[in-house]
């Protein structure tokens, strides 16, 4: 929960907007790489969670690497201090241009999806000249106990290579002169809470398939365990900082490395998640026929997570947090301005008795929340804040002032 004097200056910036707590964020990717050093593991931000400046300068500064899934996040993370040697690149269509500008970058390693995939990087990579970095996505078929959405090693899922092609992707790699082979790479979904139990089960399914690639003639150098940490959204503040000390842990104790092997991790929303929050005002309170619903002016098209996954995320109304009076609790129907009925924030919450103006903090939405924005609705983009710059956001022009907040 936020202190008095921060309410009151985040009280005068226009919402909504997404407000970064910057201490928990440094204190986070601080804690990440502390355990990480400790325990011998190699983390790659996975960009996509946030892809905020600041947020990128600062983790490419700890001596993180990246781990992109567009040509634009590639170029994105290398304009942000991280160098090329440490950029992988997954997805299962990466286009050609795409391919072409991550080839001249000269990156970590293309993490490749599908043996199609493999021969169109090695013919690229000879017709210009140049030597490809491939790491190859395997696809384990573990289930990773989270949303079906938000699942990704299981057969039934797109991503990664299956066994039955085990075989023949040996032989391609083994004959294409123009790519580099240097490792494997595992992700098998996110927000993975049972971590001690999921993540151990991928390290020993891996510890297979690292052994049947090196005995069939192939050194694995590099193991990719992708990313996945869960993050608590029921209580932010309880747990603040995900469990990095049992993830690395369960790695460390399950996975069978030689000295002369990488281990690597690819964390998102475990890095950005809890030092976000999107700022929203109440604009409307309107009793229906059996509920009373808090319109806000933050909707689906600020952050689409709980519309799309029905993710829970925390809401708090900050402005009454502060007031000695109105000492009720309501149950609320939290709703968005997007003309569409998904655009929910949650049914039936309780909080104070809210009024118009109301300042309101949905928390834990630093990861997957501004990347997934659009403009549907011609909404526009809701801005950054940052915690340390909070006077420069506050000369924005606040409408709500102009009008009567009653
Ligand atoms: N590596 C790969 C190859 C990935 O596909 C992902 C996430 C990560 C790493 C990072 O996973 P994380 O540590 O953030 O769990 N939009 C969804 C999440 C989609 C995750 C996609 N891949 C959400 O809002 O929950």
């Amino acid at each position: 929960m936020l202190d008095i004097n921060t309410i009151e200056k985040l009280d005068k910036i226009a919402t909504p907007f997404y407000y970064y707590d910057m201490d928990l964020f440094r204190r986070t990717v601080d804690t990440a790489s502390e355990l990480a050093q400790q325990h011998n593991i190699m983390v790659h931000y996975a960009v996509k969670a946030n892809v905020e400046r600041r947020l990128l300068e600062y983790i490419s500064s700890k001596g993180f690497g990246a781990d992109c899934v567009s040509g634009n996040e590639v170029l994105h993370a290398h304009e942000c201090g991280f160098p090329a040697g440490k950029i992988v690149y997954a997805g299962v269509g990466k286009s050609d241009k795409e391919i072409y500008n991550a080839l001249k970058l000269g990156i970590e390693a293309f993490n490749c999806e599908s043996l199609q995939e493999i021969y169109v990087i090695n013919e690229m990579a000879h017709v210009h000249g140049l030597k490809a970095n491939v790491s190859v996505r395997i696809n384990p078929d573990i289930d990773a106990h989270t949303h079906k959405y938000v699942t990704t090693g299981l057969y039934e899922n797109k991503f990664g290579i299956s066994q039955h092609e085990f075989d023949k992707l040996i032989d391609i790699l083994k004959k294409s002169e123009h790519i580099n082979f240097i490792g494997l790479h595992f992700h098998i979904g996110s927000q993975i809470t049972r971590v001690d139990e999921v993540f151990a089960l991928e390290c020993r399914r891996v510890n297979e398939i690292v052994a049947y690639f090196e005995r069939n003639g192939l050194t694995v150098s590099n193991i990719n365990l992708g990313g996945g940490l869960g993050v608590d959204y029921d209580d932010p503040d309880e747990n603040p900082i995900a469990d990095f000390g049992t993830w690395f842990r369960t790695i460390s104790e399950n996975i069978v490395r030689r000295d002369d092997q990488k281990v690597h991790v690819e964390p998102g929303r475990s890095l950005v998640a809890q030092c976000g929050t999107l700022m929203s005002r109440v604009l409307f309170v309107k009793s229906g026929e059996t509920k009373n619903f808090l319109i806000m002016d933050a909707g689906m098209n600020d952050l689409i997570r709980p519309a799309l996954y029905g993710a829970y995320h925390k809401i708090e109304n900050l402005s009454a947090s502060q007031r000695t009076f109105y000492p009720t609790h309501q149950a609320y129907d939290i709703v968005g301005p997007v003309c569409e009925s998904s655009d929910v924030w949650g049914a039936g919450r309780l909080l104070p008795l809210s009024v118009r103006g109301d300042l309101m903090a949905i928390r834990s939405t630093g990861a997957y929340g501004q990347v997934m924005a659009s403009r549907y609705n011609m909404k526009d983009l809701a801005p950054s804040v940052f915690s340390d710059s909070l006077e420069d956001a506050a000369e924005a022009v606040d409408y709500f002032t102009l009008s009567s907040r009653a």
